[in-house]
């Protein structure tokens, strides 16, 4: 276990090949002993900051699109709701809690979160895996933010950013190595692209509205000519887009209903390569030459 530097109590345990935050271990492993997946079922697979509430508000648009939930109406629950409200995670939000939820009344498609390993998962053979990745510079950066905002609500003292990263060169960071959960989803999308997709963060910025068609028509809800040419996917786009989502009231200033952090928290820049910022040149190169040896074997880059 690698111990916090100020309490000395162990922050990050090792089980079954990956690091976790201790405190939510047993979460984990509930997931692992009671979370029947339905063939039905839609994951959203992502390591922490690669932008898991941008997917939920996603993948939830596509699936729930029609009646209440099209992008344009104002009673949308994006509105009025955090995706991760919308969209819990099993591990976190779901199976830490005692009685173990029954979760067999919620109508399909249901729609989960997990940052865990899919291999260390029930998943069914059948159930749409969307996986989605982001580059490790922005990754780490996000993360390094989000924790010491985490601790200043918590009132713990920060990590400086020199120790957070050499953890993290060294593999250990919430749910990593993060170089093997990328690796699992990207290998697991080749063996099975019928039902694991890999996105990448970076694409999505790029091209949205392309990728927002592909992740419909994986998911087996594709959008019909007609729907695109009336702009239902640039609603789409914009109705979960960082400007729109970050602005809403209950992202600015409530405390998220099942997180209990405030769910402004989950929003802070959005950009691409913002890393740049906070690295100094020695670290991008260090993680850079990691990432290189990690992946360029695979074909994969960032
Ligand atoms: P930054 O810290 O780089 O700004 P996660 O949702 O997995 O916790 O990831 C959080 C990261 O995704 C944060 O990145 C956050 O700003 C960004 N993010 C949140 N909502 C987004 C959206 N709708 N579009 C793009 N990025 C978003």
């Amino acid at each position: 276990m690698a111990p916090s530097r100020d309490t000395c109590q162990p922050l990050f345990a090792f089980y079954q090949g990956s690091w976790y935050y201790a405190r939510i271990l047993h979460g984990v492993i509930s997931t692992q002993q009671h979370f029947h997946p339905h063939p039905a079922d839609i994951l959203l697979a992502t390591i922490p900051k690669s932008g898991t509430t941008w997917l939920k508000a996603i993948a939830y648009s596509i699936v729930n699109r029609g009646g209440k939930s099209s992008a344009g109406t104002g009673d949308n629950p994006l509105l009025t709701n955090s995706p991760h409200d919308l969209v819990p995670l099993l591990e976190i939000n779901l199976y830490p809690g005692k009685p173990v939820p029954d979760l067999t009344s919620m109508p399909p498609p249901r729609l989960f979160a997990t940052h865990l390993p899919i291999s260390k998962l029930p998943v069914a053979a059948c159930c749409k895996v969307v996986c989605l990745c982001r580059n490790p510079k922005d990754t780490f950066t996000s993360e390094w933010n989000f924790t010491n905002k985490l601790k200043v609500v918590g009132e713990e003292e920060a990590i400086s950013i020199e120790e957070a990263f050499d953890m993290f060169c060294n593999g250990i960071n919430a749910f990593g190595p993060y170089w093997d959960r990328v690796l699992e989803y990207w290998k697991a999308s080749l063996e099975r692209p019928g039902n694991i997709m890999f996105l990448k963060y970076e694409d999505l910025i790029d091209q949205p509205h392309h990728h927002f068609k592909k992740m419909a028509e994986f998911l087996g809800c594709p959008f019909p000519k007609e729907e695109d040419a009336n702009g239902v996917v640039d609603e789409m786009v914009k109705l979960c887009s960082f400007d729109h989502l970050s602005n809403l009231q209950v992202n600015k200033s409530m405390n998220g209903k099942i997180s209990g952090v405030p769910n402004s928290i989950f929003f802070r820049r959005g950009n691409v390569g913002d890393s740049k910022n906070f690295l100094s040149s020695g670290m991008i190169d260090r993680l850079d030459r990691i990432v290189k040896d990690q992946f360029s074997p695979l074909g994969l880059e960032f």
